[in-house]
């Protein structure tokens, strides 16, 4: 029989037989070891050519790795990005008992039956937000789960009502204590649930909490995004009831309990986008391989309306930079919208185009904070409020710029790849969250970057380049 019993340092412990279960992140990097500083260096002015092969979507496989703990049975998961957000995850997974074996770099199998522990550490959470997801997954599956808050951000407050709204409407309690939420239910029971914003990562929750609720949850104005679709129907391999989803209203039947399954993640949507507008900026031809075209729409438009050709196959797309970009407007939405994961990336290309562009941010208010390395390079972009006015700079020219998140930090990769001289990126921890050998594939493409650890390796690099 599972016990609940309460143990100071983990909070609530899982246990079968009544004695004090430990926590097992044995044998994991530690979570308090620092990164290396690492930096890239770039010699920029090479057209990027040829074929590049696209990983597994990153902000699927952080929904799907969560989910796969809602079964006692073995879950293969192929197709897995080896990046630094899904490592994480995983040892948030393993510290409360999930065994999880790797097959070879891109599949996993997971074993979630001996989980002894429902609370997930500060540590985790401070890592990689999408440690939350463990919340709905666990609270579906065990009526109880205790995560830490995620904290700020820095592309802007990250708000989780949403969450708490859907988990409430499922007949969970929900309260916030020293810096935990934690949330419990005696029973949950399927709801009408409508979503004030349009959030990937309330309606993951709330979808997951839902799959194994007593009867029916209707989610309106839910979020329609690739990697919210991946989740259901991977939640469906293993047996749930979920129809609807990449529509705005996602409809779940309930069921007592999950299944083992064998799934393979769809290509990240954002990591092909990257390359794409990699191709765009250095004037370049390159063929992203291993991809979902219809995902790519919105990005392939504005690639067509700033004079790139995009020509679409079946799994590939490829895009070819022959002219001078011209410029246009964009504003950010959800999907099919423009993605705001992508700002950063079309506004590096809009830098360098003819004409004055205007992006309009609208899902996180915070996300012009790259702007200020990207004038050090010679763009000349005004941002007010939400809105940035890009007049296109005839070059960029190579400086030591930092990357302040993910995306911005693979977009200022891009401008220095653009850049005439060298340029130096700091802090790219984490451009690593989410990008998979990002300077291996870059260099298979023609592009001089090294990733380098120290000065002497910096010079070395410079000496290389000429
Ligand atoms: C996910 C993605 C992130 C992407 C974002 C928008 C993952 C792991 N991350 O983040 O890469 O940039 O979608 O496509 O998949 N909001 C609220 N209340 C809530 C939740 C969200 O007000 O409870 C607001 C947010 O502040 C934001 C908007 O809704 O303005 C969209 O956020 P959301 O879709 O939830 O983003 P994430 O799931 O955090």
């Amino acid at each position: 029989m599972l016990k609940l019993c309460r143990n100071r340092r983990h909070g609530w412990i899982l246990n079968r037989s009544g004695s004090r279960a430990v926590c097992a992140v044995s044998g994991q990097e530690s979570l308090n070891r620092g990164y290396a500083m690492e930096q890239y260096a770039i010699k920029g002015g090479n057209p990027l050519v040829g074929e590049v092969e696209i990983g597994g979507a990153k902000n699927a496989a952080l929904a799907i790795l969560a989910a796969a703990t809602m079964t006692d049975e073995t879950v293969l998961i192929e197709n897995l990005p080896d990046v630094r957000d899904t490592k994480v995850l995983i040892q948030a997974m393993e510290s409360i008992g999930v065994i999880v074996n790797r097959i070879d770099r891109h599949t996993v199998k997971i074993n979630a039956s001996h989980i002894h522990d429902l609370t997930i550490e500060d540590d985790y959470i401070k890592k990689i937000r999408a440690s939350y997801y463990l919340l709905g997954a666990l609270l579906g599956k065990y009526r109880k789960a205790e995560v830490s808050l995620p904290g700020g951000c820095n592309i802007g407050l990250r708000p989780i009502d949403q969450h708490i709204k859907g988990f409430r409407a499922l007949g969970a309690n929900v309260r916030i204590e020293h810096g935990l939420i934690i949330t419990e239910a005696e029973e949950l029971r399927g709801n009408h649930i409508y979503l004030d914003v349009v959030s990937v990562g309330a309606t993951i929750n709330v979808m997951m909490a839902a799959a194994m609720a007593t009867g029916k949850t209707t989610i309106e104005n839910a979020a329609k995004e690739p990697h919210v679709v991946d989740l259901a129907n991977f939640l469906n391999s293993m047996g749930a009831d979920i129809k609807g989803a990449g529509t705005d209203v996602i409809r779940i039947k309930g069921v007592a309990k999950l299944h083992g399954s064998e799934y393979t993640i769809i290509p990240d949507q954002i990591e092909a986008g990257t390359f794409m507008f990699a191709a765009a900026v250095t004037k370049g031809d390159v063929t992203v391989k291993n991809v979902i075209p219809k995902h790519l729409e919105s990005i392939s438009a504005k690639l067509l309306e700033i004079g790139c050709e995009v020509e679409e196959s079946d799994d590939a797309v490829r895009v070819v930079a022959a002219k001078p970009l011209g410029h246009t407007h964009v504003k950010t939405l959800p999907y099919p919208g423009f993605p705001t994961d992508m700002q950063p990336q079309i506004v590096v290309a809009l830098g360098l185009s003819t004409g004055t562009s205007i992006v309009t941010e609208s899902i996180f208010e915070n996300r012009f904070k790259y702007v200020d390395e990207l004038t050090r390079m010679g763009a000349n972009i005004k941002v007010e409020g939400n809105t940035a006015i890009i007049d296109g700079a005839e070059r960029y020219t190579g400086a030591s710029i930092t990357a302040p998140d993910l995306r911005a930090g693979a977009a200022l990769v891009i401008a220095g790849l653009a850049a005439e001289g060298v340029s130096v990126v700091d802090d790219i921890k984490f451009i690593e969250r989410g990008y998979e050998d990002f300077h291996i594939k870059l260099q298979s493409l023609g592009a001089q970057i090294d990733k380098v650890n120290t000065e002497r390796e910096l010079q070395k690099f410079k000496l290389k380049v000429g």
